[in-house]
């Protein structure tokens, strides 16, 4: 039997500058520091105290990382390390150097313009290539992990500046699930986007996330969600209960088959939608390349690179982001400038 043998090395980590503030905590750009001069930029979200405090909190938090340290792929974003540093978490991620999908979405907006649908259909494409991987992972033993992402929304799907697709946030609404369903306090994932079962506290499957990806893909091609009310309340009733239209009558260029697509991701039921993210990406393949000709990463970076530069970018302020090397405004001020 061969030795484990250790090395060991404390991390160094510099923080840039602060990215944004999410619901759980504060998200940096910063750099790992190795020796010589080595340094790798990476993403570090740091956990609220108030969370990090909760013993039960922490349970959660840490179990969860461990179950998705081991997800790579190139449609996740990759967890490197969690960390504790004066009693607050925090968790070191592959840094993506792009826009938030819904900052794509408001850039849209902002601009007076629709998502093409061959674009809203790639994007989804993506996110079920990374979901039907997570969903089907295994430990080292081949035992399923079981993985449902539960908080599939705009934020946490990434597009980098090269047109690659990432879906983030793996592990962290399980760890929220499990720490207040007993109290049935709290549902994970933004109401507007969750699926029938979940709004109905009932125990999810990978079925779950289809339907929020049913969620995103609707909200790209009529530019606002369908299911968004004026209170969290009535957003999980309208999930349940909305009444569906022929959302061709909204959008006139949804053809057909993306619209029968979306029907399908859609369906409250769950034995009635697409069963798994495979199915759902080979139907979507199917339609996107149907004339051997459509969309890729690249052309999905061109389109950003026109969307973001050439049309006119954000009023500028704030926080700098990166990203194609302008600096871009914060949501909440976008919000104030559509409305
Ligand atoms: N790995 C990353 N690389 C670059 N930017 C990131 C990364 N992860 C998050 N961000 C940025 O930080 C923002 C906040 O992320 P965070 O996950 O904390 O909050 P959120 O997704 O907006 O809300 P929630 O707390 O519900 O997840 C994101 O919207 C994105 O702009
Ligand atoms: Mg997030």
């Amino acid at each position: 039997m061969t030795h484990c043998r250790n090395l060991e090395s404390s991390i160094h980590y510099q923080l840039l500058e602060k990215i944004a503030e999410g619901g759980m905590g504060e998200v940096y750009r910063a750099r790992q520091l190795g020796v010589d001069n080595f340094s790798k930029l990476v993403a570090i979200k740091i956990i609220r105290e108030e969370y990090s405090s909760i013993p039960e909190f922490r349970a959660n938090f840490v179990g969860e990382a461990r179950v998705v340290a081991d997800l790579i792929h190139t449609n996740i974003v990759q967890t490197y390390h969690l960390g504790i540093f004066d009693n607050q978490y925090f968790m070191v991620m592959e840094y993506v150097d792009g826009f938030t999908l819904d900052e794509f979405i408001y850039q849209h907006q902002f601009l007076g313009r629709q998502i093409p649908v061959e674009i809203a259909a790639f994007i989804i494409s993506r996110i079920c290539r990374g979901l039907d991987y997570a969903h089907n992972k295994s430990n080292s033993n081949g035992k399923p992990l079981g993985i449902v992402h539960r908080d599939i929304n705009p934020r946490n799907i990434m597009i980098c500046r090269e047109g690659n697709i990432k879906l983030s946030d793996f592990g962290i609404a399980k760890a929220f699930d499990l720490m207040y369903n007993e109290e049935g306090e709290v549902i994970p994932g933004m109401d507007e986007y969750i699926s029938p079962e979940a709004a109905n506290r009932e125990i999810t499957d990978p079925r779950s996330d289809l339907f929020s990806c049913g969620v995103v893909l609707l909200e790209m091609v009529l530019g606002y969600n369908f299911f968004e009310g004026d209170t969290p309340e009535e957003s999980r009733e309208n999930i349940l209960k909305k009444p569906y239209v022929d959302f061709r009558s909204i959008r006139d260029d949804l053809d057909e088959d993306l619209y029968t697509i979306i029907r399908a991701l859609l369906q409250r039921e769950r034995k009635w939608r697409f069963q798994s993210a495979k199915d759902l990406l080979m139907e979507l393949e199917k339609y996107l390349y149907r004339d051997r000709f459509g969309p890729t990463n690249e052309k999905l970076s061109d389109y950003m690179i026109e969307l973001f530069i050439n049309g006119s970018a954000f009023p500028r302020e704030s926080e700098q982001r990166g990203s194609f090397g302008i600096p871009i405004t914060s949501h909440d001020n976008l919000k104030e400038m559509i409305s």
